[in-house]
């Protein structure tokens, strides 16, 4: 079942370009399922969205096919706070998406020699491939949660890799084991933190999921300069688990309300959809000129939704009310920032450009901070 299985998703990722020529065989090496544990959450549908347990035990012949199919595998809830077969709240950690693992390490462009820091050892599927392909001794892999580091170290033992795995806070990278090559990141950020590029020499890479506060997220492939910044382009779709440190908390839509809604709300309209403006792309747009805001859905039973904005500060909310066949949308702001005029002047920025893909958007970092910019580096994207 197992072999059957493995050369089924090596095909599908042959087929979408993830696995490339010099990965199948590090890919055929080191077994997904030597790093998948008996009880686990696959991903449906759009991987996103985490189906009921699985229990290797209980269940074989599903947990094989969960173990061989293109989807992420959640192995932790609410940072291990969770127990029992139910779902948790927040999923924490996972054995990724293989399309992203390997597409992942393809932009990763390692070569014989080069030593590697990864950041998210989670079940330390990648961590060995990085193993197999560099030898263990150039990998070292950071995880902040001490007992699925301790599962991947038993695990990586057992498939015979001993790469240095560090139990830590990850954006502060490893400066003992510094200059690295390569650095990559297996869960997403909102700022790449600066110790990532003074920890990779000029001319290593960093590829890292990133995704702005509003929602959306791509991953971004940065090449480190000789002046301490490091810049490059996004080049995929992703959707990671944050960075512990980077986490935010977000309020629910009664904690903005003096009163019951629309309380001091001022009202207008919009020709502007709320479906438009609820891609995961067009989420990845605005958010990088939205700061600090985000989106939350409102569904009823009738299949309309009331589109919800508030801002990180707790100082603003606004409400657009989708309905099928309208024109035009009712649309409720209050406080100090008008959340939905911010969010519709950023999808016409958008707009106007052609609603440029990923690909066209890029990252620069510097010690200061980091800017958001489309097509080149000289051209940043506004921020409202
Ligand atoms: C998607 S999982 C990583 C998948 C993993 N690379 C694999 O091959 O199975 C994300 C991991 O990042 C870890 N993580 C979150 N914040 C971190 C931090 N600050 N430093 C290190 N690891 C962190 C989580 O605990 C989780 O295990």
């Amino acid at each position: 079942m197992a072999e059957a299985g493995r050369t089924r998703l090596a095909s599908a990722l042959i087929a979408n370009g993830s696995l490339s020529s010099d990965w199948l065989s590090t890919y055929h090496a080191v077994p997904r399922h030597w790093f998948v544990p008996d009880l686990i959450w696959p991903g449906q549908g759009d991987g996103v969205r985490q189906g009921d347990a699985v229990n290797r035990h209980a269940d074989p012949v599903t947990w094989w096919n969960a173990v061989y199919t293109d989807a992420p595998l959640t192995t932790q809830w609410d940072d291990g706070d969770h127990t029992g077969d139910g779902r948790g709240t927040v999923p924490t950690s996972s054995n990724s998406m293989p399309t992203m693992v390997f597409s992942m390490l393809g932009a990763l462009d390692v070569a014989d020699g080069d030593r590697a820091l990864e950041i998210g050892t989670g079940t330390g599927w990648n961590a060995a491939l990085l193993s197999h392909r560099l030898g263990a001794g150039s990998v070292a892999t950071v995880e902040v949660d001490e007992a699925s580091a301790a599962e991947a170290r038993f695990r990586l033992a057992r498939a015979g890799y001993a790469p240095q795995l560090v139990v830590g806070d990850g954006s502060k990278g490893f400066a003992a084991g510094a200059p690295f090559d390569r650095v990559i990141a297996t869960c997403s950020v909102r700022r790449v933190p600066y110790a990532w590029v003074e920890q990779a020499r000029p001319g290593g890479v960093i590829v890292a999921p990133w995704a702005p506060e509003y929602g959306g997220e791509a991953v971004v492939r940065l090449t480190v300069g000789e002046d301490g910044t490091a810049s490059g382009r996004f080049v995929g779709s992703s959707a990671f688990m944050r960075l512990r440190q980077q986490r935010t908390s977000r309020p629910g839509s009664l904690e903005y309300l003096s009163d019951p809604w629309p309380a001091d709300g001022a009202r207008s309209s919009t020709s502007l959809s709320p479906e438009d403006v609820g891609g995961w792309l067009a989420m990845f747009a605005i958010g990088v000129q939205v700061p600090e805001a985000f989106p939350l859905v409102e569904r009823y039973a009738d299949g309309t939704y009331t589109l919800w904005l508030h801002d990180t500060a707790v100082t603003s909310w606004a409400t657009v009310e989708w309905e099928p066949d309208r024109t035009a949308y009712e649309v409720v702001q209050s406080g100090r920032r008008r959340l939905w005029d911010e969010v519709a002047a950023a999808w016409h920025w958008w707009d106007s450009r052609g609603r440029p893909g990923f690909d066209r958007f890029g990252l620069t970092i510097t010690p200061g901070g980091q800017m958001v910019w489309l097509d080149s580096p000289d051209n940043p994207v506004p921020q409202s």
